[in-house]
C-alpha cells in the first residue's frame, strides 16, 4: 500500500507501507506521547484518549480546501459507521497555533461534526506532536502583513488503536464511504 505522506507546495513524498498494520514494521514509529490544549481550553495528553480508537488529522482552520474537504468526508464516514463511531475519537490537531486558539477550533470543528475535537498548543508542543506523527508543515507567505500566510502540511489521517499504537493510515482524499469501509474493517 502506498500512501501520500506529505503534500504541499507541489511536493509529494510517497512512503510504502507493506501491510495495513504498519505498527508491526520495524523502524516505523508513528504517534506517541503529546501534551496539548483542547478546544475547551483543557490541557490534555495522549493518555486522556486511551480506550478509544483515534482518527488523528493535522491541518488548520484557514486551510482553503484540503482540510475542510477531508473533515467533511471524515464526518460522513463517522455518520456511516453509526454506533461503531462511538468507539472512535476524531482529533484535529492544528499546525497553525498562532491563529487556531481553542475558541477558533471549537467553532470550526462544530461545523463538521460535534464528535471532532480540536487540539492546539504552544508552537513547541505542536512541533513535538507533528514530529511524533511524521507530519510536515511549513508557513507559506502570501503577502507582507503578519497574517498573510497559509500553511503547507501533510494530509493523512492516522488511525490509532485504543492503546495508543498506530494501526493504519487512512487516505485523506478518500470518499466518506471508502473511509468508513476502511475504518470499519479495523474497528469492527
Ligand atoms: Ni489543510
Amino acid at each position: 500500500m502506498v500512501v501520500a505522506l506529505l503534500s504541499g507546495a507541489g511536493v509529494t513524498l510517497w512512503i510504502t507501507v507493506a501491510r495495513p498494520n504498519a505498527a508491526l514494521l520495524t523502524g516505523v514509529s508513528i504517534g506517541g506521547s503529546f501534551s496539548l490544549t483542547d478546544a475547551s481550553g483543557r490541557a490534555v495528553t495522549d493518555r486522556d484518549f486511551r480506550g478509544k480508537y483515534l482518527l488523528v488529522y493535522f491541518g488548520y482552520t484557514f486551510c482553503p480546501d484540503v482540510c475542510p474537504t477531508t473533515l467533511n468526508q471524515m464526518a460522513g464516514a463517522l455518520d456511516t459507521l453509526g454506533a461503531r463511531a462511538d468507539r472512535i475519537q476524531p482529533l484535529f490537531v492544528t499546525v497553525d497555533p498562532g491563529r487556531d486558539t481553542p475558541a477558533v477550533l471549537l467553532q470550526y470543528t462544530a461545523a463538521f461534526t460535534p464528535r471532532l475535537l480540536g487540539l492546539t498548543g504552544t508552537p513547541e508542543q505542536i512541533a513535538a506532536v507533528a514530529k511524533a506523527y511524521r507530519v510536515y508543515y511549513a508557513e507559506h507567505r502570501t503577502g507582507t502583513a503578519p497574517l498573510d500566510y497559509t500553511m503547507d502540511h501533510s494530509s493523512i489521517i492516522y488511525l490509532m488503536a485504543p492503546d495508543g499504537q498506530f494501526v493504519a493510515p487512512i487516505r485523506a482524499d478518500a470518499e466518506a464511504s471508502e473511509m468508513a469501509a476502511e475504518i470499519g474493517r479495523i474497528v469492527g
